[in-house]
């Protein structure tokens, strides 16, 4: 079986190599990912939303099926414009996608269908009704573009913005910039507890949940710092999380099915992968936000105790034949190298130099992201997340020595978080929780 997978990073660098087990592998980038190209059968390196150009490679290939990576293109419709001439995808179509692509969709349907772990909120296409909401209610707010903002558009009271007045100036940035792509805005109460992700795959109407993880949004240790698209991510042996009860994960993959019905009722079936961002508050998991792909980092944990046939279950996706998986019983533990100065960075270009085959030896695992391999084969960083590295073992804390000391064999102007999933973070996790729910 051919599989094209369109998207350039680490996730499709993870979705590939789980691929490639059983499929060939071919593969669309917007540059060239050193880890992808190694596995590809062949590979375009163009536009990712030049979609005229991805039919053609796939054509020439005589590619039936293709693998969304990343939810740019799924915001477009290339779900609907590859299903035109004959190529289906594992991913949601555009009006399927919405789950993610328009946050006003999805706090809607929430509503409309009555499904649980909902908040507070409300959407506002009017400036003063959107600034008298934030006025009128007496618990710090968070702020959400409608739309897509590569994660950088949510503002939260207490973090980025000191109170409501600057609550109210950004609302005000949203509207006039129509931030997103929309001129309005979703207001939510701020929820308290600890994030944690669960993804799953889905034909539509079967939903079959992965292990659950948690990604560490903050660039700096200590959970400080400005927020990024994720500086490292752990999952444990039994599937669940250090503070998360398999009660309240059986909670959330309920509030998955339900949801994935819901889009199917409303919109169209939802094929591929959906990724919920939960909170677990001291009323239970609550939803912060779905993606409509894989997460990044979330998908190397997930990916590397895969212990299935993904090309085989991609097909079940897309046939609406969605049958049955399996995870092995193994923690994992995943770290980003990030240049120096992420998430300010500028492009850098420099060199950073991976020895591959002593982090091979440590069994651990790298996985290229926002790096490309240039005309002398040197791999350059850019302004980006550079490198997931990812060790599997049978405990986080075994697992996390193993990704630190593979680390140690990269070689650049980058940096990392240290303190990602080591038992004193967890710690700290578990005492949170605890408070939380007290
Ligand atoms: N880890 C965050 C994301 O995938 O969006």
């Amino acid at each position: 079986m051919k599989i094209l997978v369109i998207g350039s990073g680490a996730r499709e660098h993870a979705i590939a190599k789980a691929l490639d087990k059983t499929a060939d592998v071919y593969t669309y980038m917007g540059k060239k990912n050193p880890g992808l190209a190694k596995i590809s059968k062949k590979c375009c390196v163009g536009d990712e939303s030049n979609f005229d150009n991805i039919i053609k490679f796939a054509k020439s290939n005589d590619i039936k099926m293709a693998f969304i990576g990343p939810e740019a293109p799924l915001e477009k419709g290339i779900v609907d414009t590859l299903a035109d001439v004959g190529i289906c995808s594992v991913g949601p179509t555009r009006k399927a996608a919405q789950i993610e692509t328009n946050k006003a969709f999805m706090r809607k349907l929430f509503e409309d269908y009555n499904i649980g772990g909902s908040v507070k909120y409300g959407t506002f296409y009017d400036l003063k009704e959107a600034c008298d909401f934030i006025d009128t209610f007496d618990e710090a707010v968070v702020v959400k573009p409608i739309g897509l903002t590569g994660g950088k558009g949510v503002k939260i009271v207490g973090d980025q913005l000191a109170d409501n007045d600057e609550a109210k100036k950004y609302v005000k940035e949203i509207f006039e910039t129509k931030m997103g792509g929309f001129e309005g805005v979703v207001i939510e109460e701020l929820l308290v507890g600890e994030e944690y992700t669960i993804q799953a795959f889905t034909d539509g109407c079967t939903l079959i949940p992965m292990p659950a993880a948690q990604d560490h949004p903050h660039a700096f240790e200590g959970n400080t710092g400005p927020i990024t698209g994720g500086m490292g991510s752990y999952s444990d042996k039994n599937h669940l999380l250090p503070f998360l009860s398999k009660e309240d994960y059986d909670k959330s993959v309920q509030i998955m099915k339900d949801t994935i019905d819901a889009i199917r009722k409303e919109a169209e079936p939802y094929k591929g992968i959906l990724y919920g961002q939960f909170m677990l508050t001291k009323d239970g998991p609550k939803v912060i936000e779905y993606n409509a792909r894989f997460g990044d980092p979330e998908s190397m944990n997930v990916l590397s105790i895969f212990n299935y046939d993904l090309a085989k279950v991609s097909k079940q996706i897309v046939e609406g034949k969605l049958d049955q998986v399996s995870f092995k019983n193994q923690a994992s533990v995943c770290k980003y190298v990030v240049p120096e100065n992420y998430p300010n960075t500028k492009a850098a270009d420099t060199i950073i130099k991976v020895d591959e085959d002593k982090i091979n030896d440590l069994g651990a695992q790298i996985y290229y992201a926002a790096v490309y391999q240039d005309d002398n084969d040197d791999i350059r960083l850019t302004s980006s997340r550079a490198i997931g590295v990812l060790a599997v073992d049978d405990t986080i804390e075994a697992a996390e020595k193993t990704c630190e000391k593979a680390i140690s064999y990269i070689e650049g102007e980058v940096y990392h978080r240290s303190d990602v999933a080591t038992t004193k973070l967890l710690n700290e996790k578990i005492e949170h929780m605890k408070e939380v729910k007290s």
